[in-house]
């Protein structure tokens, strides 16, 4: 049997049955899965019941995983889960809820600002495919927004404006505008900024989409406070009403998005009241988005 496609809306989410991730995907299950998360971006998966190695399997669908976010803070000395997979929990290493101050919560906050996964690396991040072991009962959504139709409804003056922008980014950015600053020397240049594209084109569609993020630091060629005025406006913008769909979760749910065109999300949730257990896998992108449209233009120029 194939499997089952449900848009959310026609062009943005579906929520996908008929297919156990557990197991190997039969070719024409990987092709459609594949096919609806070039045109839907979010694909929601319900009712999974998976291992870490069946999770990582089935993100290595998609392509190379990248190296966990867990693994650069200097405090983590054991994994509370599989270190191939990030820990997206409110949850320490003998699975209690963390405390207020602990700095593994204190990162986490982060995801409450819009961003994408790993643009702040070298080579950013193609999905991420998180899966839900614990939620809490009211709160801890996750909001996607759709950068695609966000860009698509630019005013003609700001899309030439921005389309040969470059972005530096950085985690320690979008870490420091909750207040969280207390990295070490060691931890910082673990992770060292990296440029992307402002406006980037998804191979698979050929369409244009806004690539930001709350890590967006500055534009090269424009101050600081110039940079973040741009950056407010096109978030401002991006995350409206009619750009963003806000998934409300259940255990066993397994939902992948599109890290190139889409931002998201967790809203908040009583996080010290409640256990929420997330665990992440994360698939790299096929490089650098600057490198990657140097590469194209020395390529189009020789012929
Ligand atoms: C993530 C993330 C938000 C959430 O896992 O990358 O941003 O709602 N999660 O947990
Ligand atoms: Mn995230």
């Amino acid at each position: 049997m194939a499997i089952s496609i449900f848009p959310v809306t026609p062009d943005f989410m579906a929520e996908i049955s008929d297919v156990d991730l557990s197991k190997p995907l039969s070719d024409a299950d990987r092709a459609d899965i594949q096919a609806a998360f070039i045109h839907y971006s979010v694909l929601v998966f319900p009712g999974q019941d998976l291992t870490s190695d069946q999770h990582v399997e089935f993100a290595k669908v998609f392509g190379p995983m990248e190296q966990n976010i867990n693994t650069y803070a200097d405090e983590v000395k054991k994994f509370r889960i599989d270190a191939r997979i990030a820990d997206v929990s409110n949850l320490g290493d003998e699975n209690e809820i963390l405390t207020k101050d602990s700095r593994k919560r204190m990162s986490g906050l982060a995801n409450r600002l819009w961003h994408t996964d790993s643009i702040f690396r070298q080579v950013p991040a193609l999905t991420s495919l998180l899966y839900a072991r614990a939620i809490a009962p009211v709160g801890g959504r996750t909001e996607f927004a759709d950068m695609r139709a966000a860009y698509d409804a630019l005013p003609d003056i700001t899309k030439k404006c921005i389309d040969k922008l470059v972005v530096e980014h950085s985690i320690f950015h979008s870490r420091a505008k909750i207040g969280f600053n207390n990295f070490t020397e060691r931890e910082r240049a673990s992770l060292p900024p990296a440029t992307q594209l402002m406006v980037r084109t998804i191979p698979e569609t050929g369409r244009k989409n806004l690539y930001i993020a709350s890590h967006a630091m500055r534009v090269l060629g424009m101050s600081d406070a110039q940079s973040e005025e741009l950056f407010d406006e096109l978030t401002q913008h991006a995350t409206q009403p009619q750009f963003v769909l806000s998934h409300r979760w259940r255990v066993g749910d397994l939902v992948m998005w599109d890290n190139r065109c889409t931002m998201h999300r967790g809203t908040d949730f009583d996080d010290l009241r409640y256990k929420r257990d997330m665990a992440r896998a994360t698939v790299s992108d096929i490089g650098n988005t600057v490198e990657l449209s140097l590469n194209a233009a020395q390529r189009s120029a020789k012929y």
